[in-house]
């Protein structure tokens, strides 16, 4: 499985914070938005990613992450020359993921949770071994904002629908998809929706008439921010540092990920501790690497 992190967009609910800089670069806490996504992929294993990112800012992605070596990964970025909807995303991922099944996430969307990764795993191996969707749902106060789905008496999947004026549901679709390889084709044959979008939506929707649509509630237990207001973007950002600063631990540092997976070693951990000086995330990093944070 590869993944593709969608990080274009035109980023206005996010105005004027947004007007000059790209929303994925600004910091959530103590790093920038992308890392959070970027660390779930890590997580689950994949080393394959693919950024799709405006052109404008092409050259900034290019010097924060690079190609990815620094994390023992392969990193490759496909240019979204205007925003077109998640799906045209999706498409742009046609050389990139050739056969593969594909984890899809979007650069603004943050998750938490303990068993978080092992739900994700479940995801994966489940597409591996049976193809289809695969995507989470999560109770919401605001759904017009969402994907929404729809659920009969018995739990089965009824209905979706991208921002609904009166939704049927409080169940947002979060931006965290599991695809099999048929996902690129179907999102190269649906309409744009009254908004002029392709929406991720219509490609889901694709697979619930095909009968292979999985949707997995997460519950209790479950934070999900979509950082696509001020004000979510405030909350995810006291959220992270609540936790980081109770635990001692971080959420979403990626070179920990990377030496803890194995793909970079002790001298290279401690380069980047070095590079980032004597920021707390710079002693956080020197700490991992002699053993003091397990
Ligand atoms: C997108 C999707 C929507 C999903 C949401 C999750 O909306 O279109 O289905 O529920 O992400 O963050 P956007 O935030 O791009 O408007």
């Amino acid at each position: 499985m590869k993944a593709l992190i969608l990080a274009g967009g035109s980023g206005t609910r996010l105005y004027p914070v947004t007007v000059v800089i790209n929303k994925h670069f600004l910091p959530i806490y103590n790093k920038p938005m992308i890392y959070y996504p970027l660390s779930l992929v890590m997580l689950l294993g994949i080393r394959d990613v693919l950024f799709v990112v405006n052109p404008e800012d092409l050259d900034s992605f290019r010097r924060l992450l690079g190609d990815g070596a620094s994390l023992g990964m392969n990193i490759g970025y496909r240019v979204q020359n205007s925003p077109r909807g998640l799906a045209d995303g999706l498409r742009l991922a046609e050389e990139f993921a050739g056969d593969d099944h594909i984890c899809m996430m979007l650069g603004d969307n943050i998750f938490f949770g303990h068993e978080l990764v092992n739900i994700m795993k479940e995801a994966k191996q489940d597409i591996e071994e049976n193809g289809g969707a695969y995507v989470f749902g999560y109770y919401v106060n605001d759904p017009g904002r969402f994907g929404i789905v729809e659920f009969d008496s018995d739990g089965k999947v009824v209905s979706l629908e991208e921002k609904p004026e009166e939704p049927k549901s409080n169940y947002a679709i979060t931006g965290m998809y599991f695809f099999d390889s048929n996902a690129i084709e179907i999102a190269k044959n649906i309409e744009p929706s009254w908004r002029g979008e392709f929406e991720i939506t219509s490609v889901n929707e694709e697979y619930l008439k095909m009968g292979s649509l999985r949707v997995k509630l997460l519950g209790r237990g479950f934070a999900w921010f979509d950082t696509g207001t001020h004000h979510s973007f405030l909350e995810a950002s006291s959220f992270i540092e609540t936790i980081e600063n109770k635990t001692g631990l971080m959420i979403g540092c990626i070179e920990e990920i990377a030496y803890r997976n194995g793909w970079i070693d002790k001298k290279a951990l401690l380069l980047a501790a070095e590079r980032l000086d004597k920021t707390d995330y710079g002693v956080y990093l020197r700490k991992v690497a002699e053993g003091e944070i397990f």
